[in-house]
């Protein structure tokens, strides 16, 4: 289990790529960032220290993190002008839209954050992307709420600003609780990387073409927003609130996620490497139960997560196909007694995320990767005559 997989010599133009950054084996239900166990890093780090881990490759010194979280506080300003792109969009936008919007216009008041060709730059567009997404993605919320726009505070840690960002108004101080800072940088660092998904494959392939940190960054936002990736943790609560909502019989909703003819999936199952437990799964489930305790929360959504779980994990059409719960499956409901509201929780995701994403494009243009240009079995017609307009 050294981690090292060989890839066939052609591995260039079959879409595959190789990395350093992230080992998991769905088999065994493993995940590693550069070698570090996702049980150890959860436990004992914080987020930006594994954001650190991911993007250089070592876990920090205290003084590299500090001098990290100072560079990053350098460019948490974001454009005034950028004001103006977010009052185009309705209050009922989706934040997500709104998040991939504004990441990309980050590029037009950033316009050197293009071209990274040495160490300083690449170093630079890390930093502002570290510290400039972490404020638009909580300005969707703003916006949708009706509230002014807030600012990071230097004062604040990265994770605490959050919430600071999100919450704080004009009208008195706001402190968050030390509980909820803790279970965020949890949530955050479990998001923190996983290998070539949807949305990191995405951010490669732009970033391939050496657009810029931002375009690619928001690429993987747009890829991420689907209901089958990302966006499943919406989707998760939202199907646990249908539950509850018409009377809590969870079975029927299995029954549907087995009816190939119903398009229903079970929302929060399944995945496309593990078929085996997600370990990222298991961490949040026992989390969720802590922080709920902590909280003094009694969710009965939590209770029909953990119904629908058992009943799924005992039925024969699951377990023939390894289907088990994937990250998305219990983080919801974490989020909501943190008070995040649903259509907020694939922007947390896109926020853990982040460092991964950086990581993989700082990785691509290092190796100095080739453009992203997968090839294909064509199945079409083969060679044809042309036919004259009127004779079709
Ligand atoms: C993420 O790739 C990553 O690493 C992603 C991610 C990350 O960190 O970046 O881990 C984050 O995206 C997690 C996944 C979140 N999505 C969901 O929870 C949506 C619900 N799950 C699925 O739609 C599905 O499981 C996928 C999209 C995740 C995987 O889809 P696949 O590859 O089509 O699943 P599969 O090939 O393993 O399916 C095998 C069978 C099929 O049935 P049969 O054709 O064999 O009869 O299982 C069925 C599928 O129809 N199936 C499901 C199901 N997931 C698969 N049936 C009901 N409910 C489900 N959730």
């Amino acid at each position: 289990l050294s981690g090292v997989i060989t890839l066939d010599p052609g591995y260039k133009n079959s879409g595959s790529c190789k990395s350093e950054i992230t080992f998991l084996d769905g088999e065994l239900g493993i995940l590693r960032y550069r070698g570090y166990s996702i049980e150890d890093l959860a436990e004992k780090a914080h987020f930006l220290e594994v954001s650190y881990l991911l993007i250089f490759g070592e876990l920090p010194t205290v003084k590299q993190l500090e001098q990290f979280e100072n560079d990053i506080r350098k460019y948490t300003l974001v454009n005034e002008e950028m004001k103006n792109i977010i009052d185009g969009f309705p209050k009922t936008a989706h934040p997500m839209g709104v998040l991939a919007a504004l990441t990309s216009a980050l590029t037009a008041f950033n316009p050197k954050s293009v071209n990274v060709d040495n160490e300083k730059e690449m170093y630079e567009a890390v930093c502002k992307t570290m510290g400039k997404f972490l404020v638009i993605a909580t300005w969707t919320y703003r916006k949708s709420m009706g509230y002014p726009l807030n600012y990071y505070d230097n004062t604040k840690g990265y994770v605490e600003n959050f919430m600071h960002l999100m919450f704080e108004l004009p009208t008195g101080p706001y402190t968050p609780n030390p509980i909820v800072i803790d279970a965020l940088d949890k949530l955050f660092i479990l998001h923190g990387d996983h290998e070539q998904n949807c949305s990191t494959s995405t951010v490669r392939m732009v970033g391939s073409s050496h657009a810029g940190l931002f375009a690619s960054i928001s690429a993987g936002v747009s890829a991420l927003w689907g209901p089958l990736h990302g966006g499943a943790n919406q989707a998760v609560l939202e199907m646990l609130e249908e539950i509850h909502a018409t009377g809590g019989d969870a079975d029927k909703y299995l029954a549907k996620a087995k009816d190939k003819n119903d398009p229903f999936r079970l929302m929060g199952f399944g995945h496309r490497v593990y078929k085996n437990f997600d370990p990222r799964a298991k961490i949040i489930k026992k989390a969720a139960n802590e922080v709920l305790a902590t909280l003094g929360v009694d969710d009965p959504i939590l209770a029909i997560a953990k119904k629908l779980e058992e009943s799924a994990l005992e039925d024969e059409y699951f377990k023939s196909r390894n289907l088990y719960p994937n990250v998305d499956f219990y983080s919801g409901i974490i989020y909501r007694a943190l008070g995040i509201p649903t259509d907020m929780f694939t922007v947390m995701f896109a926020i853990g995320r982040l460092p991964g994403w950086i990581a993989q494009w700082k990785e691509m243009r290092e190796n100095k990767e080739p453009i992203g240009r997968p090839r294909q079995i064509y199945t079409g017609h083969p060679l044809r005559d042309f036919v004259p307009s009127e004779k079709r």
